[in-house]
């Protein structure tokens, strides 16, 4: 099958309000961010006599942003798990062509909290239904993009694909999207920095899930409280309030923080942020590492300067009035 080539751009995700607990079914609150993950659909040169090293049958990956390339048919050890997701996507828009040289280019590191393999698979099945000539179904969209994330993360809530899919702010809680528009005051400036690879959500996800399992007296307080601050965060915003909105993620955070998924690295930049200027500032995603969350406004030039001091790349982020 022939058909001219496109590309397929999603952005990335950080969590403003409520990780980790929205797991539980609690409330979170997530926004997109300006860093993208762009996949180009292609179709796949075939054999021949003079057919190139990318000739072939099947699908064909290539992601020289993380130095990879797969033979769908023929993954490495290192591949695998990826090699599933694709192939599950795949499966789910079966009336794709499967001839495909399929090209990634991402500004998100994998494993950093921002959202990447939620933005793979929102890209891929986004991309797979172009092909296939569907038109574009957010809720069907967002339910695929979900046996991909599985796949990924064992039993992930669905914030991250959800809000990649809408690329919009959205409140989210028991599996759900809750809040259809959310007004929001006042245009707000976030300074986001990568602290590192934290591991896999997986496996912070299921640390943090047998603690709660021993000692949920411990714990479900905490992710009920997380789950409060969500629904506060949300009338925060909606009345552009950045002081008190900057002040729950300073809470958020001291809670993530006893629940035992933050980090030396992380606390040391959140407290060098708040230094300079930070009205608040937190972990986003699965912690452990990964990705830090800075409420700016105005300090941006001074937060930036702090981070890159400590030595960790840092990009803006602006969510905007509706
Ligand atoms: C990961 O970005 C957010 C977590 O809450 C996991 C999830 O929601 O599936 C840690």
């Amino acid at each position: 099958m022939s058909f001219a080539p496109f590309t397929v751009a999603v952005p990335g995700k950080a969590i403003l309000c409520g990780e980790h607990a929205v797991v539980y079914g609690h409330a979170a609150l997530a926004m997109p961010v300006q860093r993208h993950l762009r996949i180009d659909f292609a179709p796949r040169p075939q054999s021949g006599p003079k057919a190139g090293p990318k000739a072939g049958k099947g699908p064909l990956i290539e992601a020289p942003c993380w130095d990879l390339q797969l033979e769908l048919a023929q993954p490495s050890a290192q591949t695998q798990v990826l090699a599933r997701a694709i192939e599950a996507a795949f499966a789910a828009v079966p009336a794709a062509s499967r001839d495909l040289l399929l090209t990634i280019d991402s500004e998100l590191p994998r494993s950093a909290g921002l959202g990447s393999s939620a933005a793979l698979a929102v890209a891929l099945v986004r991309g797979l239904a172009q092909l296939a000539g569907e038109a574009q179904v957010l809720e069907k969209e967002t339910s695929r993009a979900m046996e991909i994330e599985k796949i990924f993360h064992g039993k992930p809530s669905g914030v991250d694909h959800s809000v990649i899919a809408s690329e919009r702010l959205l409140a989210f809680a028991q599996g759900q999207v809750q809040e259809t528009q959310i007004p929001v005051g006042k245009t707000l400036e976030f300074v986001i920095a990568v602290i590192g690879s934290h591991g896999g959500t997986a496996q912070r996800v299921g640390n943090l899930a047998q603690r709660r399992e021993r000692w949920p007296q411990l714990y479900q307080p905490l992710m009920r409280q997380i789950g409060a601050l969500s629904d506060h965060a949300l009338a925060a915003l909606a009345q552009g309030d950045v002081h008190q909105l900057g002040a729950l993620m300073d809470v958020n955070q001291g809670l993530l923080n006893a629940l035992g998924v933050s980090s030396a690295e992380l606390e040391q930049a959140i407290f060098a942020a708040r230094a300079a200027g930070a009205y608040g500032a937190k972990l986003s995603g699965a912690g452990g590492g990964g990705a830090l969350l800075a409420l700016c406004q105005d300090k941006k030039t001074q937060v930036l300067r702090a981070f890159s001091d400590l030595g960790y790349q840092a990009f803006e982020s602006s969510l905007q009035v509706q």
